[in-house]
């Protein structure tokens, strides 16, 4: 039984992860839609564990404790 929690919990995390790219990326597809991509600043990709965000990296990830060289960018 809570062998099954885990495996739910981390399904709903990896889901919520996925959500947040899905976004993500709707927001930039958007943009360059309307020919202003150049509103989204550089998005930051955390290698360990998926976790991406806006603009620069952070020193560690919040997520998975991972270093800054982890992150790569893509603009
Ligand atoms: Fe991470």
């Amino acid at each position: 039984m809570h062998h099954e929690n885990g495996a739910r919990r981390s399904f709903e995390w990896s889901y919520a992860t996925k959500k947040m790219h899905k976004a993500l990326f709707e927001q930039a597809f958007a943009a360059v839609d309307q020919g202003r991509d150049a509103e989204l600043g550089p998005v930051q990709v955390c290698e360990m564990c998926g976790y991406t965000l806006e603009g620069d990296a952070p020193d560690k990830c919040p997520v998975c404790g991972a270093k800054k060289e982890t992150f790569r960018a893509f603009s």
